[in-house]
């Protein structure tokens, strides 16, 4: 008698490389004939991908697991994982709080969790996978408990099939004080070159056009073998021929690392996206020194000069925290009038959250209030959005390449038919400088590149109009019939679909 294919459940939480694992998992599990549901209840397996990196992320996860609950409770055969993050760090704390998961698999484990959910299956006991931690023995010993794992890709849990992300590099070294990253993705290793380029050669094969290359500070990338370094200048070069990639981009950038072969070759090389994302966290000295960036205000600001004389054009985007312990009102003005200055595209700001074992929960009292932080927040963001705002409006008048990702988010709400060939709907995609373009199509542009001409802004948007017959870079008959440039792409409500690529990497 054939059985019912098994199904599987998931919840990312957090970053990018979140994001991967979990496609990675689902890939697995798909090769052992698991499918994928988006129903809890109806699920044999639910597995929860966790952040640990501030408290309402693991928040977030705490309150998915109660939800689940009376799931395990009506289908007590139901295997329950929680993955990732939380997993590396807070086994003990997960199974006070929710002593029904069954299984507990750190970021250097993932790979385990097929045999895992055989094993739950067949003892009915928990199951608990974790690496070392980064006291628990010599270097290598701890690396080589944080195991890399980038087998199975599953184009089917990608955003898009035609947009992938590709790790270079796990763990991190930094040990910035406010940082949880060290302890539960453990020590930087990055992949051989090699690797990486089959696996980029691989995802373009399945159709893939557009890969982003994943670390936590991606840009300190290089790997030894014999005599030779391979930079992360050097590892662009070498998959940039590739036929059928179009675009390369790469996150998160640690701006001590940001050396000018890298911007020569983000400058030369035409696939590379114009856009770098390097977090700089505090325009303050003293709080840069508490936190242990490694680097001073000026330091950063130079370097971000730097980028622009070596990239012309290029977008730049930042992380601050804002309330970290000791930040006075003064130490804060530092960090607007950086903001100020340093003109990003955009930046993602965060109230500090203390993380147990990290050095700063150690060693520094959280001393900012929480209203004062909430404060600092909505000051800093006031003043990144007008920024946000000039640098957009300086795009208007300017024709850009936008890779089409699909509709824009005021079409996902609208529950019009789609289906209906040349129904000419409202896309979004981005531009080589990351900037967020939405615009009037037909569902035949997703997945090409389009040109369009800027005709409005907004702070987090460009908006504008389809060039006929300008699809870049593909046969006449893959094209969308010519038409004339639509003048109706000015909604400013409309926003883009919920952005799954620009959140910071940590
Ligand atoms: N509290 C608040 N923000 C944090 N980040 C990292 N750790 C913390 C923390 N403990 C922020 C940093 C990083 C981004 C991804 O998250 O700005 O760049
Ligand atoms: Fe590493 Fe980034 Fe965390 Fe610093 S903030 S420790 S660079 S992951």
């Amino acid at each position: 008698m054939p059985t019912m294919p098994q199904k599987v459940y998931i919840e990312t939480v957090g970053c990018q490389m979140n994001v991967l694992d979990s496609e990675l998992v689902i890939g697995a599990l798909r090769k052992r004939g698991y499918d994928l549901t988006d129903s809890p209840a109806d699920a044999d397996v639910l597995l929860f991908n966790t952040c640990s990196v501030r408290e309402h992320a693991e928040d977030k996860t705490y309150s998915a697991l109660g939800r689940v609950r009376p799931i395990k409770r009506d289908n007590p055969d139901a295997v329950i994982g929680v993955l990732g993050c939380m997993a590396q760090k807070d086994q003990d704390a997960i199974r006070k709080r929710a002593p029904f998961v069954d299984m507990i698999v750190g970021t250097g484990q993932l790979g385990a969790v097929p045999d895992l959910v055989d094993k739950v299956r067949a003892t009915r006991e928990p199951q608990l996978a974790v690496s070392l931690g980064r006291t628990d023995g010599g270097r290598n010993e701890v690396e080589a408990s944080f195991v890399s794992y980038d087998p199975a890709r599953d184009p089917s849990m990608r955003p898009t099939p035609f947009q992938a992300f590709v790790r270079i590099q796990i763990g991190c070294d930094k040990f910035c004080t406010y940082c949880v990253v060290p302890s539960t993705r453990g020590p930087e290793q990055s992949r051989p070159p090699e690797h990486i380029w089959n696996e980029v050669r691989q995802l373009v094969d399945q159709g893939c056009k557009e890969v982003t290359l994943l670390g936590q500070t991606v840009n300190s990338y290089v790997y030894e073998s014999g005599d030779t370094r391979t930079r992360l200048s050097d590892l662009i070069a070498g998959m940039h021929d590739v036929a059928g990639l179009e675009r390369i981009k790469f996150v998160t950038n640690y701006p001590k690392d940001m050396t000018d072969d890298l911007l020569d070759a983000v400058r030369e090389l035409p696939k590379v996206v114009k856009y770098l994302h390097v977090p700089v966290q505090s325009g303050c000295d003293e709080v840069l020194k508490r936190m242990k960036r490694n680097y001073t205000a000026a330091y950063y600001m130079e370097m971000l000069a730097r980028c622009r004389e070596l990239v012309p054009g290029v977008s730049v985007s930042s992380d601050f925290i804002v309330g970290f312990c000791g930040e006075t009102e003064e130490s804060f003005q530092k960090s607007m009038d950086l903001v100020r200055a340093a003109r990003f595209k955009n930046s993602f700001i965060f109230k500090y959250s203390e993380r147990a074992g990290t050095k700063a929960a150690d060693r520094y009292p959280d001393d900012v209030p929480e209203d004062v932080k909430k404060r600092r927040n909505n000051d800093l963001l006031t003043v990144q959005n007008e920024n946000s705002r000039i640098d957009h409006r300086a795009q208007v008048g300017k024709v850009v390449e936008v890779l089409v990702e699909g509709p824009s988010r005021r079409e996902q709400r609208a529950s019009r038919d789609r289906e209906a060939p040349g129904h000419v709907t409202q896309l979004t995609g981005r531009s080589m400088a990351d900037h967020i373009v939405v615009f009037d199509g037909t569902e035949r542009l997703v997945g090409h590149t389009v040109r369009i001409a800027v005709t409005d802004a907004s702070p987090f948007t460009l908006y504008g109009n389809v060039l006929t017959d300008e699809i870049v870079g593909v046969e006449a008959t893959d094209r969308e019939p010519s038409r004339e440039p639509s003048t109706s792409s000015t909604n400013h409500d409309a926003g883009p679909r919920p952005d799954r690529f620009s959140l910071p990497l940590v």
